[in-house]
């Protein structure tokens, strides 16, 4: 389901993978390989759609993260809490089953002028300002966004997209909602903080 959360609160099981997965034809960072390079199936196509119409405007976004794991997530993590400690992880990475990435439906992307890094300088280069004002035209959503911090649980990462389908996207970006806004407003569900 294209729709549903992942996050602290609602996490995914290690037997949870992606039936769908496959390789979206677009341009990848260099070392962006394997796994990393994955999508379900519908996003990828909206991702090849995106990237194909960027480029007609001259603007060369990059893949650099897609599919992860349960396992592969819980090795980043455990490296980032070991080289950067705690805090510094609780910001940008989310623990093994809380991440988007191991739905199949998020990417993070950069470009050449950031050195492919995922850096919030991003959000202020020709690429980034372009993901934010057309991601939801092919369905993904900027998923961390800058002000909902204490909502998402996550620092503002502008390289991050989840995809949502055309429609939804449209919807909470307009409102500027984010997918914990939408379950607890919108849906009713009782409100827990991402960041618990
Ligand atoms: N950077 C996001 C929160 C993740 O690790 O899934
Ligand atoms: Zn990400």
């Amino acid at each position: 389901m294209y729709q549903r959360i992942v996050n602290r609160t609602c996490r995914l099981g290690i037997e949870d993978c992606p039936v769908d997965l496959v390789e979206p034809d677009i341009f990848f960072a260099p070392g962006a390989e394997g796994e990393k390079r994955l999508l379900r199936k519908e996003a990828a196509e909206k991702i090849e759609q995106m990237f194909e119409t960027a480029k007609k405007e001259k603007i060369m976004l990059a893949g650099v993260s897609g599919y992860r794991s349960y396992e592969r997530q819980k090795q980043i993590y455990e490296t980032s809490v070991k080289d950067k400690g705690m805090e510094h992880t609780s910001r940008f990475i989310a623990p093994p089953g809380a991440s988007e990435h191991q739905t199949g439906l998020a990417m993070d992307v950069s470009c050449e002028s950031e050195g492919y890094e995922l850096e919030e300088t991003f959000a202020s280069t020709k690429e980034g300002i372009w993901l934010r004002k057309n991601a939801s035209l092919f369905g993904f959503i900027i998923r961390y966004p800058k002000g909902k911090e204490g909502i998402t649980g996550y620092d503002y990462e502008p390289w991050h997209i989840r995809y949502v389908t055309p429609s939804f996207a449209f919807y909470l970006t307009k409102l500027n909602v984010t997918l914990e806004e939408y379950q607890k407003i919108i849906a009713h569900v009782p409100f827990q903080n991402a960041s618990e």
